[in-house]
């Protein structure tokens, strides 16, 4: 006998979907049934993109088709609804960037080049953020390594509320991870239109509530992905990592290029393994050279706001999920508090002068 639409939509009334307790069906979430001779294909549109349920959402789908008889081949492919979809199901259309309107600072930490500390720096820079009183939130924009959670030392997931998503919170910070995103399951494809759109999407859709200060690490380099952050937020100032090698500066120029020609302005310059201490001794060893942190500096007329040593314990601190900004009284901990209020100072100078 042959399979037909009909029975399919009819199996999927049965399923509901978790959080808001309706069925997949009735809530509109079912796009697309295909069906070749005993093989199912059905579309299941989710609330939003990055939704923490759709694992769970997935599996349901294709267990209740699976109790249909003789079938085929089963195919569920995940796609996100639009705002007016989503403005049938819960009332009226949230604003494109609806949970970020309560943030009042974004300040985005980027490199030419990957490897710099840039994800180090942007967690230790959130948590002295905190620690001076400031509500304060870190976005990990970087899908492809997201190091984010593991840094703070986070393992649970975010949770999803009529159709917003709740960060994670540790230290203080509020955090969420673009990691949510490219979640098992689904097969993403990770350029062009469909990252800008996936990111937007995921962008306006966490509810992060009140915040003076949103930290975004950015994905490294200059292509589609910081690029898309960088238009989609609105950026305050970005803070640019390098290592003092006699980097090239043509990374750097790039670099500084994309958010001026957003009309992002530069807050700074952090140069990252500037020096190795050596217990016990004054003296400190250029590892990877000298000077390279406030040549750019000098070269964009931009503050060199911090030189970071090497120290093992800040690499600990992100592998062990407690982040040396969390250990006060450590020399390193003292150099990210001063980070945090020079940057402080600029961003909130700025706005006072606007
Ligand atoms: N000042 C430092 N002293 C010692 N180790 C450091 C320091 N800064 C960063 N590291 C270590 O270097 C490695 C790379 O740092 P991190 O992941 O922060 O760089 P990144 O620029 O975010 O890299 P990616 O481009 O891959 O995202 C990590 O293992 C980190 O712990
Ligand atoms: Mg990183």
């Amino acid at each position: 006998m042959e399979i037909t639409k009909e029975q399919v939509i009819e199996i999927l009334k049965g399923v509901n979907d978790p959080e808001l307790g309706k069925s997949l069906v009735d809530l509109g979430m079912i796009k697309d049934v295909e069906i070749s001779g005993n093989n199912v294909k059905v579309k299941v549109a989710l609330t939003m993109a990055g939704c923490p349920l759709k694992s769970k959402i997935k599996s349901d789908v294709e267990e209740a088709i699976s109790r249909i008889p003789g079938v085929g081949e089963i195919k569920v492919v995940l796609t996100t609804m639009t705002s007016e979809e989503r403005a049938r199901i819960f009332g009226q259309a949230p604003s494109e960037m609806e949970g970020m309107k309560g943030i009042k600072n974004v300040i985005a930490v980027a490199s030419g080049k990957g490897g710099v500390g840039k994800s180090t720096i942007s967690v230790n820079l959130a948590i002295a953020l905190a620690k001076m009183g400031y509500k304060t939130g870190i976005l990990d924009a970087d899908m492809h390594g997201p190091d984010i959670p593991i840094m703070l030392g986070i393992k649970e997931r975010p949770v999803g509320s009529r159709g917003m998503l709740l960060p994670l919170e540790k230290y203080n910070v509020k955090m969420i991870s673009t990691g949510v995103l490219a979640g098992e399951g689904t097969p993403i494809v990770w350029r062009g239109p469909l990252v800008n759109k996936a990111i937007k999407e995921f962008l306006g859709r966490v509810q992060w509530g009140e915040l003076d200060f949103l930290v975004v690490d950015l994905p490294p380099g200059t292509g589609d992905a910081p690029l898309t952050v960088a238009s989609t937020i609105p950026i305050k100032g970005a803070i640019i990592v390098t290592t003092p090698q006699k980097v090239a500066l043509s990374d750097v120029r790039r670099c500084i290029g994309l958010f001026l020609k957003n009309k992002i302005p530069i807050i700074g310059i952090v140069e990252n393994m500037s020096y190795l201490k050596i217990p016990g001794q004054d003296e400190v060893m250029d590892i990877f050279g000298k000077g390279g942190g406030e040549k750019i500096a000098k070269a964009f007329k931009v503050p060199l706001l911090a030189q970071i040593p090497i120290d093992s314990e800040i690499r600990k601190g992100g592998d062990e999920g407690r982040p040396i900004a969390t250990k006060e009284g450590t020399e390193s901990a003292k150099i990210f508090l001063d980070l945090a209020q020079k940057v402080a100072d600029s961003v909130l100078s700025v706005k006072e002068n606007a």
